[in-house]
């Protein structure tokens, strides 16, 4: 195989865990020491850290606010439908990072429904994509990036499919390149059946990890610092439930 194939196997995949961990830690750590004197919870605001956990976790897990307040409950089901997929998907592929005997149960039980949300994860991202183009309001706020980072997820999705649907590359193999990398031995090519639409599914799988840290992708880690989720009104001061105005 060629000088490019070494290159996406041997080479990018440190390059890509380097950049990928310290765009990360680094936009975390800006995130931690940035100062926030002031409490901020939006009203009626959060009474608690007890109220505060329970914001973020109904938000990180249920997409809450996207409910409440947008009013597109197709928005709020395609944007949970498009996470809860990724998630499937990414649980999944653990097979190739977990066991050195066996895949663990619980990733083997997962298989069927991982492929299931590869296929499924297409409908909310074309329509992720689509109402930006389709909605001149929403197209008039969207910058290349909210296009770019769609296109190379929805990438990542097709080459995915093609793989296991048409290319089928020989699995072992994968695990095998996976395994290696994580033991830092370089794998020999020559003695691996890798098909071309693997080598560019695992690039593009590279391209997207490099690009998370400078991406709105990085809404993962931010949410949990989102002073109006976080932040609680402590006692009886500043506000008043609903009920009680
Ligand atoms: C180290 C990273 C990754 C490796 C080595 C990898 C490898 C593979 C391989 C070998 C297949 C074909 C499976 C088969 O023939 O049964 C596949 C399929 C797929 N991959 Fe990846 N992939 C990686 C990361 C990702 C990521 C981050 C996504 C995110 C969306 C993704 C999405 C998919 C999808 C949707 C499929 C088709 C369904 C399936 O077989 O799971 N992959 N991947």
């Amino acid at each position: 195989m060629g000088v490019l194939a070494n290159f996406v196997v041997n080479v990018l995949p440190y390059i890509t865990l380097v950049v990928f961990v310290v765009g990360v830690v680094y936009r975390i750590a800006v995130w931690w020491s940035r100062p926030s004197p002031a409490p901020i919870p939006v009203f009626p605001g959060q009474r608690s850290v007890g109220d505060a956990v329970v914001r973020v976790l109904a938000d990180v897990l249920l997409f809450r606010s996207l409910f409440r307040f947008s009013g597109n409950r197709i928005l709020w089901l395609g944007s949970w439908l498009f996470h809860i997929s990724f998630g499937l998907i990414l649980l999944r592929h653990l097979r190739y990072f977990l066991g050195a005997e066996a895949v663990p149960g619980w990733v083997n039980a997962l298989q069927g429904i991982g492929v299931a949300a590869a296929v499924v994860i297409s409908v909310p991202l074309l329509y992720l994509l689509l109402r930006r183009i389709v909605h001149a309001d929403i197209k008039w706020i969207s910058t290349p990036a909210d296009y770019f980072v769609l296109l190379l997820i929805l990438s990542v999705v097709l080459s995915g499919l093609y793989a296991k649907f048409f290319a089928k590359p020989f699995v072992v193999d994968v695990k095998y390149v996976i395994r290696s990398l994580m033991a830092f031995q370089p794998v020999d090519l020559d003695k691996v059946y890798l098909s071309t639409s693997f080598l560019v599914h695992f690039f593009l799988v590279q391209v997207l990890f490099m690009y998370i840290p400078f991406s709105k992708v990085m809404h993962f880690g931010g949410v949990f610092f989102s002073p109006t989720r976080t932040h609680y009104f402590g006692g009886e001061s500043h506000t008043k439930s609903q009920e009680e105005v």
